[in-house]
């Protein structure tokens, strides 16, 4: 059989393994060198797996919903999940979205990742349009393509804040998802309130014009990972096509326990296509439902949240140390990274500086906004204090080359 390997998957697999690569490229880069110089000598801020450890409440729910634990609780279940998590859900949120919200605004999903993909699956419909905030998650990508949408790009402005004439200008009869994230991932930028609520009326006004709901989705993952006073904005008072989609993946430090939720606008109305849509669409992408032990357990300890004295004790070590020796950021006041500028302009070429120094970073191009590295500080702080003079040898080395 002729090209055995190429033929034995789908012709667009070929593409999303390409367009993948770099990760996994960095990924074998990283377990060359630890081979190379020993893993205690390889400075890692490569990845974006939360650090800090799920808190006591998440234990103690844990093995207080073992004991209790009855067949009913693993049984099938409806697809949006179990009525008394979503009641817990909607009061819980309460403090953040306002008073309007209850049980039926709540859909349980596979953590943010299954959470939109089941909101994409049901509204896209082939070739609408979803747009993104430069620099942006990369799996964005893929997502909307899953589903058949088209991904285009909006730039923001130099602190990477939203710019609202971009998204202007760049709606169209197509249009149909603007996806924001704050606290932000790469940049660790968060939103105002009064930016969200401009976007809002931006979004709402243009659903009027063109005589369909465009909605403004909320991917809030980090909400409670933030460093300053600044009050977290709510995408479902701001516009009444808003969604809420998060999860406990680094609240609660369980990225692999894939849970998360999605919450609508209490606004919305007629919401029961949407939720019918979406029941199905957990059903038919093979998610069935959210895992049910873990729901159960939220039950005890969703409000709980992880230590973040660790990861803010690294966002000031390297925020003060990287800008005195001249990187270029705004500053991040949530999620887990720094997003500066590459010195001498080539994130690649940085990349490669920074290597010689054994310390290992993404390049922005993969957040599409080349020029930039992303540092990510979910990394033990011995790993930090020993990095921190190699980011300055590696900017000397950049200048003096
Ligand atoms: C911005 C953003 N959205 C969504 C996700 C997916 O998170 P989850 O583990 O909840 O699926 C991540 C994970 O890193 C993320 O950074």
């Amino acid at each position: 059989m002729d090209n055995l390997s190429d033929n034995l998957i789908a012709g667009p697999m070929h593409a999303a393994i390409k367009s993948a690569s770099w990760i996994r490229q960095m990924f074998e880069e990283g377990n060359r060198l630890r081979e190379e110089v020993g893993a205690e000598n390889v400075f890692d801020f490569s990845l974006g797996n939360p650090s800090a450890p799920p808190p006591k409440e998440f234990q103690d729910a844990l093995i207080h919903a073992a004991k209790e634990s009855t067949p009913q609780d693993h049984r099938y279940m409806t697809n949006i999940g179990r009525l008394d998590t979503r009641q817990f859900m909607a009061e819980s949120l309460q403090d953040v979205h306002g008073p309007g919200l209850n049980a039926d605004h709540v859909i349980m999903t596979c953590g943010a990742a299954g959470g939109l993909n089941v909101f994409l699956k049901s509204v896209l419909n082939p070739e609408d349009e979803v747009m993104l905030l430069k620099p942006y998650f990369p799996e964005y990508l893929f997502y909307v393509g899953n589903h058949g949408g088209k991904t285009v790009f909006v730039d923001t402005d130099e602190d990477f804040q939203p710019d609202l004439e971009a998204i202007k200008a760049s709606l169209n009869e197509k249009s149909r998802v603007l996806i924001l994230n704050t606290p932000n991932n790469p940049s660790g930028v968060v939103y105002s309130k009064t930016v969200v609520d401009q976007i809002g009326s931006i979004i709402e006004d243009h659903a009027e014009k063109i005589g369909r709901p465009v909605y403004l989705v909320m991917d809030e993952p980090y909400r409670r990972i933030r460093y300053c006073d600044e009050q977290h904005p709510s995408v479902l008072q701001s516009c009444r096509f808003g969604i809420v989609i998060s999860s406990f993946s680094k609240e609660l430090g369980l990225a692999g326990e894939r849970i998360g939720f999605l919450v609508y606008s209490p606004q919305l109305e007629s919401p029961e296509t949407l939720v019918s849509a979406m029941s199905v669409a957990t059903r038919t992408l093979g998610f069935v439902n959210a895992p049910a032990f873990m729901q159960r357990v939220l039950l005890e300890c969703a409000t709980a949240c992880v230590d973040l004295s660790q990861y803010k004790l690294h966002r000031d070590m390297l925020y003060q140390a990287l800008t005195e020796f001249g990187y270029k950021m705004p500053r991040p006041d949530g999620a887990f990274f720094l997003f500066p500028k590459a010195p001498g302009g080539d994130d690649l070429a940085f990349l490669d500086v920074l290597r010689k120094f054994h310390v290992l970073c993404v390049p922005g191009r993969g957040f599409g906004t080349p020029g930039h590295i992303r540092i990510s500080y979910a990394v033990p702080t011995e790993t930090v204090e020993r990095a921190i003079p190699l980011f300055k040898k590696a900017i000397d080395a950049q200048r003096n080359s």
